[in-house]
């Protein structure tokens, strides 16, 4: 798609069938070579935490960094339709969430606000997206509850919680989300989940049946210590960080991204 991407293009794209190719992005340097590289999304991630301010995990982020790279990131963007992650507890109750998620957007210069979350953030979703503000939802593996999910490991594994993610999805499509990211789950419960919803699904660590995938800019680099399963070196065999933003777009939109190897079963 030419065109500058809304979230009705995200929309169409789920309803036609073409991928939908999202990175994170924290500043105008790599945002306008990813603008470049077609890139249909561009996420301001909380994962700023950690590969920016060399934190061990998301929590420390403010709401004053995310408006800061989002700024920063929205004011070189022509193309791609840009997310801002909710910090942890910027949303602990609906109001709050509005006034937060208001900032991202006048301030930040964001078109969607993501929260991490299942059915207990209806109210708060609703509140949001009265107000005009789209909403995308994050279910599967939620960094900012690592505390409480005990690590990163693969989410919805049971027969159990595979039944809860659903409900949980459909719980926040029916709060008015726009669209959903699902973090490190079975393909198969994320393959169900995705034929199940009606808003685009994008994936991380989900298999390749999602409406589309996200991956950190700085893993697809190999900027980052660990290499997560879920993710690959895009630069190894490229010669340009260009190039390999343009591979990463690539492989997304014809499916050879994620391979078997980067996904659960
Ligand atoms: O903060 C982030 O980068 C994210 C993605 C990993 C989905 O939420």
């Amino acid at each position: 798609m030419n065109e500058k991407i809304t979230i009705n293009s995200l929309r169409r794209m789920k309803e036609t069938g073409e991928k939908i190719a999202c990175l994170t992005s924290y500043d105008s340097s790599f945002a306008i070579l990813q603008d470049k590289a077609m890139l249909d999304v561009l996420l301001v991630g909380d994962s700023l935490g950690m590969v920016i301010q060399g934190a061990e995990n998301t929590l420390k982020v403010k709401m004053s960094d995310i408006i800061y790279h989002s700024k920063i990131v929205s004011d070189v963007t022509k193309r791609a339709i840009i997310i801002s992650d909710m910090p942890f507890m910027s949303y602990s109750n609906p109001r709050k969430a509005l006034g937060n998620a208001s900032r991202l957007i006048t301030e930040g210069g964001a078109h969607v606000v993501k929260i991490e979350g299942g059915k207990e953030l209806s109210e708060t979703i609703k509140l949001i997206t009265q107000n005009g503000i789209p909403v995308c939802g994050h279910l599967g593996l939620t960094p900012q509850s690592i505390h409480q999910i005990g690590g990163l490991g693969v989410q919805a594994t049971t027969e159990k919680d595979a039944k809860k993610l659903k409900e949980d999805a459909l719980s926040l499509q029916n709060a008015g989300a726009s669209c959903l990211v699902l973090e490190c789950v079975p393909s198969s419960v994320a393959s169900v989940v995705t034929k199940t919803l009606d808003i685009p699904v994008i994936g991380i660590g989900a298999g390749v049946d999602c409406d589309g995938q996200v991956l950190v800019l700085y893993d697809i680099l190999g900027l980052t210590s660990l290499q997560p399963k879920f993710s690959k070196n895009f630069l190894v065999d490229q010669n340009s960080i260009l190039d390999a933003i343009k591979d990463y777009v690539k492989e997304v939109k014809d499916s050879t991204f994620p391979s078997l190897s980067n996904s659960y079963k």
